[in-house]
């Protein structure tokens, strides 16, 4: 039975990461997956996370199941961390949370709950959007659709064709909006936009679906929720798909939540009821150590401090690296414009790249980017700089 099965392509980026990790050049430069990497080009263990380990590794009892929606503790901090402390759909127990595998795993509860209850329901993806978007609503069986984000000759948001998109969508579908730091784009809306994109969702019975994988990358870990603020208004509903791969670098731990605001906290329980069903039916119950990790962390004020600390680290170094490339750019001589980068923010940047240049970068000089010219910024060091600058030279003057 198994012997017609057709080689699927390899995943479009993490495949790169498997290219990679075969790459016998010394000189070689993972710029594809979306992995911070420190001043030396290391992925680290936050010291953070490693004082918390070690005190869970000191006081933990059992390894008896978590509950199907994970951790009660995890979901507490995962609320607090999301809205603020005290916020109104928190103290009205509108909001329910499960701790799932990741932000991915997150978004496969989501598409899963919205098959099985709102059979019908489209969801709407920016374009351009993270390329396992599609998949995971697909595989659902959730139908996706797009509307227009990216205006690519003013490397900004096309936020007037969005709007108007937005106005056309029917009522009763779900609208996928990045949180903050765009993936692939690099690309926010203002605060102004999104109240617009608020109370156009609001207006036209749309259910926003917030795609939150990188808190604290932008500006700041209260600064980046001003979308998730504008969306979880008094009486309005909110689903978010949030991770704790990238801001506290537990990537491989797979630890993400899914939150629900529902209009009331009655409301709120029956739908947790139906996600625990759609997560009995997938992997049963979370892993739990990366939530303890994160769970002891916001417990903790003092973890909590050097944890944010170490947040405003990684994200200085990634605007750091947006400056000397732009900068670095320039020294070199090439004329295109690429001033644009240092305005994006979070780990990427549409570089702008063709298809044809992003082939040249990986097979003359093994630097790997996404095929859309997405450019992990994060990956950048200043050791590699001189070296990624003067091959994506060559490139752009071939
Ligand atoms: C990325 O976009 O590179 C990250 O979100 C990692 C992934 O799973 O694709």
């Amino acid at each position: 039975m198994l012997e017609t099965i057709q080689a699927a392509p390899p995943d479009a980026i993490l495949g790169l990461t498997e290219a990679f990790k075969q790459d016998a050049n010394p000189a070689k430069m993972n710029l594809g997956v979306g992995v911070y990497k420190d001043a030396a080009g290391k992925t680290p263990v936050l010291a953070s996370v490693k004082e918390a380990e070690k005190r869970i590794l000191a006081d933990e009892e059992s390894k008896s199941y978590l509950p199907i929606n994970g951790s009660p503790a995890f979901g507490a901090a995962t609320q607090e961390l999301l809205f603020g402390p005290g916020h109104e759909v928190v103290v009205s127990g509108r909001a329910v949370t499960a701790q799932t595998p990741g932000g991915t795993g997150a978004l496969r509860v989501a598409a899963d709950f919205i098959a099985q209850l709102m059979p019908g329901a489209r969801v709407w993806l920016s374009d351009p959007t993270w390329p396992n978007h599609p998949q995971v609503f697909g595989r659902a069986g959730v139908e996706t659709r797009t509307y227009p984000y990216f205006d690519a000759a003013a490397n900004g948001v096309a936020f007037a064709a969005m709007l108007a998109a937005l106005r056309e969508i029917p009522a009763g579908d779900v609208v996928l909006l990045h949180g903050c730091c765009h993936n692939p784009t690099g690309v926010d809306l203002s605060p102004d936009q999104w109240t617009q994109v608020a109370d156009v969702i609001r207006a036209q019975g749309l259910l926003p679906l917030l795609d939150f994988a990188y808190q604290g990358f932008a500006e700041g870990l209260y600064e980046d929720a001003v979308g998730l603020r504008a969306l979880a208004q008094p009486g309005r509903e909110l689903l978010i798909a949030s991770s704790y791969s990238k801001n506290f670098g537990l990537y491989n731990e797979r630890v993400g939540a899914f939150t629900v605001v529902a209009p009331s906290a009655d409301a709120a329980q029956a739908v947790l009821s139906q996600v625990k069903k759609c997560i009995r039916a997938n992997y049963s119950n979370p892993p739990a150590h990366g939530g303890a990790i994160v769970t002891a962390i916001l417990a903790d004020p003092e973890l909590r401090s050097q944890w944010e600390e170490e947040v405003a680290t990684m994200r200085d170094r990634i605007n750091a690296m947006r400056d000397l490339f732009v900068e670095t750019l320039n020294e070199m001589g090439v004329e295109q414009d690429f001033s644009f980068i240092a305005r994006q923010r979070g780990m990427f940047s549409f570089s702008g790249l063709t298809p044809d240049q992003v082939a040249a970068l990986r097979d003359d000089y093994s630097i790997y980017v996404v095929g859309s010219g997405r450019i992990n910024v994060a990956g950048m060091t200043e050791e590699n700089m001189n070296y990624l600058c003067g091959a994506i030279a060559d490139v752009l003057a071939r």
